[in-house]
């Protein structure tokens, strides 16, 4: 707590009997990317869903800058500053990729209900600005569900960076993407960070994305934090070769 920047204390969540997350404790410095690895099934997307409000613990506690977020609606954390992309891609398919920033922009400033009258309050140059951070100028007039699959998770990482969020999650941002395209998005998160002044805590299963951008690494195993380190020491810890064995690329 205190001066932690974010802090996640003894957290549980089990389904129908399972732990999806066990006795999870983690810290997170402002200004790192801090990451969780962990094979499909270790409870990542569960720890992130418990975050962000989406379900409740069943024991446990979330400290953000200071404050006790533990059990508060998505809506309250998204204002107390922490967004979150999804895994599977979540836009308006056939909306603009301005549109979907807009409307993204607006939903945080409570105006959605004005949804389709002038939008005011949101500067136009400041939603292009965004949409040149993700590296999506070009298509800011294309249509959502046209994108190709990595430019889906730009727009992702766009639409949860128009709450300005200082806590950014990502959910396995280069699921599915080529190899070409996961370098493009890691681009896009080390510039967003650096021009947008906010924290990444990013959960994947390749070890290849987490090594290239990590300050420090989580290793989540059947629901339990295992271990926690740098990149080196991760990347040689015989217990995590373990866990992935079979699994590396
Ligand atoms: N809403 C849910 N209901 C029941 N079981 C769930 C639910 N969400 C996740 N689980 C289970 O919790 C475990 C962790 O899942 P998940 O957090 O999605 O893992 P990861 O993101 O690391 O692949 C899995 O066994 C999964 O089946
Ligand atoms: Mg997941």
């Amino acid at each position: 707590m205190g001066d932690t920047f974010f802090e996640i204390i003894g957290l549980e969540k089990s389904f129908r009997g399972l732990k999806a997350t066990n006795n999870v404790s983690l810290s997170i410095k402002k200004g790192e990317v801090c990451s969780i690895i962990g094979p499909n099934g270790a409870g990542k997307t569960t720890l992130f869903n418990l975050i962000t409000g989406l379900i409740k613990p069943d024991a446990g506690k979330i400290y953000f800058m200071g404050k006790d977020i533990t059990g508060h609606s998505p809506v309250d954390i998204v204002h107390a500053g922490i967004a979150r992309s999804f895994q599977i891609v979540n836009n308006f398919p056939r909306f603009t990729v301005y549109d979907n920033i807009m409307i993204a922009a607006l939903g945080y400033k409570k105006l959605a209900m004005k949804m389709f009258t002038p939008a005011k309050g949101i500067a136009k140059n400041e939603i292009m600005e965004l949409i040149d951070r993700i590296g999506l100028a070009k298509e800011a007039h294309s249509l959502a569900g046209e994108l190709s699959h990595g430019d889906q998770k730009r727009l992702e990482v766009g639409i949860a960076l128009a709450s300005h969020p200082s806590l950014l999650l990502l959910d396995e941002p280069t699921a599915g993407m080529s190899s070409d395209e996961k370098g493009g998005i890691l681009e896009t998160i080390k510039r967003v960070m650096k021009e947008s002044d906010c924290t990444v805590f990013l959960c994947e299963h390749d070890m290849k994305v987490i090594f290239s951008v990590s300050d420090t690494i989580w290793v989540l195993h059947n629901g339990a934090v295992v271990t926690s380190g740098t990149v080196d020491e991760i990347r040689n810890n015989s217990l995590v070769k373990e866990i992935y064995l079979g699994e590396a690329e």
